[in-house]
């Protein structure tokens, strides 16, 4: 059980076999935006959803070596009766648990026109620019706790409690046509 999964279930208090299973859902990347910085911006996401399939196109540019120094901030939110409810789910890590356990198992994999990392390059980060060509995210590897309808992701990268950058996006989870 990855770091990660394992953290979201204590949180959750959920039964750990959930890790283990994966999600039966599709998923639609519904928006995304850059998240506001607080000064200035180290990581910088150019990326867009383009055309009817909403694929994930663009660069990022990482003006420095993401280290050990900063943080990750993952917050989960979910639409309910009209409006964006928190879910308990914060995830505070580091960049090395985040490219390995995060980036690397859950998103990565749909990167399949990309010169961003993987394997053991995921960490450090280097510093430089990444670009990611029409990616069609796949759930295949994500674990249940992802829930059906609209949630919003906000992914903040920070230093010293200040937000160098970061993205919001909104997908939309739904039952897989089999
Ligand atoms: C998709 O991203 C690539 C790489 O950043 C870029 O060259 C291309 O212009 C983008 N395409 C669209 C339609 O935005």
């Amino acid at each position: 059980m990855s770091v990660w999964c394992a953290t979201v279930v204590l949180i959750l208090w959920l039964d750990p076999t959930l890790c283990r299973r994966i999600s039966n859902y599709d998923v639609r990347l519904e928006s995304l935006e850059k998240i506001k910085v607080d000064e200035e911006t180290l990581f910088e996401f150019n990326l867009k959803l383009i055309g009817r399939d909403r694929l994930l196109n663009g660069s990022l540019i990482s003006h420095v070596d993401m280290d050990e120094q900063y943080d990750v901030w993952i917050d989960i939110a979910t639409f309910k009766n009209g409006e964006w409810m928190p879910m308990n789910l914060k995830i505070r890590t580091k960049p090395c648990d985040f490219m390995k356990n995060i980036f690397g198992k859950y998103y990565q994999p749909s990167f399949l026109d990309s010169n961003l990392p993987t394997g053991d390059d995921l960490c450090p980060f280097h510093k430089g620019e990444y670009y990611a060509k029409n990616v069609a995210m796949s759930t295949d590897n994500w674990p249940s706790f992802t829930i059906k309808g609209l949630n919003r992701v906000s992914f903040s990268f920070l230093k010293n409690g200040k937000i160098v950058g970061g993205f919001v996006v909104v997908i939309n989870l739904f039952d897989r046509n089999t």
